[in-house]
Formats: structure tokens, C-alpha cells, sequence
């Protein structure tokens, strides 16, 4: 099962693996990382599981649809590497993922 490292913002690392086409986000919430709240459920509407995602893996996620675009106009903190959690699907390719998550979220 890939592996998903959620780096936090006091400097620690939690991992957490899951079944291929579990968004990350519902990895997050079933180990507890209290700073992704994902509010709507995965619905794509609240962006409060918002990550950067770590460098090296940016161009090996899926493009982003115009909606997770869209949302994410609503999160603090946007840059070139933001995602929504909830729409990152895990594949074994993603095996390792590394993603920040903002210290706004907490
Ligand atoms: S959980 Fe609401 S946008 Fe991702």
C-alpha cells in the first residue's frame, strides 16, 4: 500500500498508508492529523484540507480539475504547489508522498 508523509507544522512527520484510490485526505483523518479538517467531507467545497505539496512530487500528481482550482482560491497560504487533499487519489506511484501541511490549518 503506498505510503502518504504528512510533514506538520511544529516539524514532526506522521505517515499513514492506504488502499490505491483513497484521497489523502481521508488518510489524514483516519490517522488523526487534526490540522486537515476537510469540513465538506471531500465534496470539494471547503478547502480546509489544504497541502503543498513537497517539490519533488508536483509534476507526478494528476493535474488539478477546475473546481480544486477553483477552491482553492479560498485556502491561506497558496503557492505553486497546493493541493487539495481530497482530491489526490493514492496509486502506487505515489508511493512515498510528501506533503506539508499549512501552519494556517490549526
Ligand atoms: S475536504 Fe473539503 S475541499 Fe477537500
Amino acid at each position: 500500500m503506498p505510503v502518504v508523509h504528512f510533514d506538520l507544522a511544529d516539524g514532526t512527520r506522521r505517515s499513514a498508508e492506504g488502499d490505491n484510490d483513497t484521497p489523502v485526505m481521508f488518510l489524514a483523518k483516519r490517522n488523526e492529523i487534526e490540522a486537515i479538517l476537510a469540513e465538506c467531507g471531500g465534496a470539494c467545497c471547503c478547502a480546509t484540507c489544504h497541502v503543498h505539496v513537497h517539490p519533488d512530487w508536483k509534476d507526478r500528481l494528476a493535474p488539478m480539475e477546475d473546481d480544486e482550482q477553483d477552491m482553492l482560491e479560498f485556502a491561506e497560504g497558496v503557492d505553486e504547489y497546493s493541493r487539495l487533499s481530497c482530491q489526490i487519489k493514492l496509486t502506487d506511484d505515489l508511493d512515498g508522498l510528501v506533503v506539508q501541511v499549512p501552519e494556517s490549518q490549526y
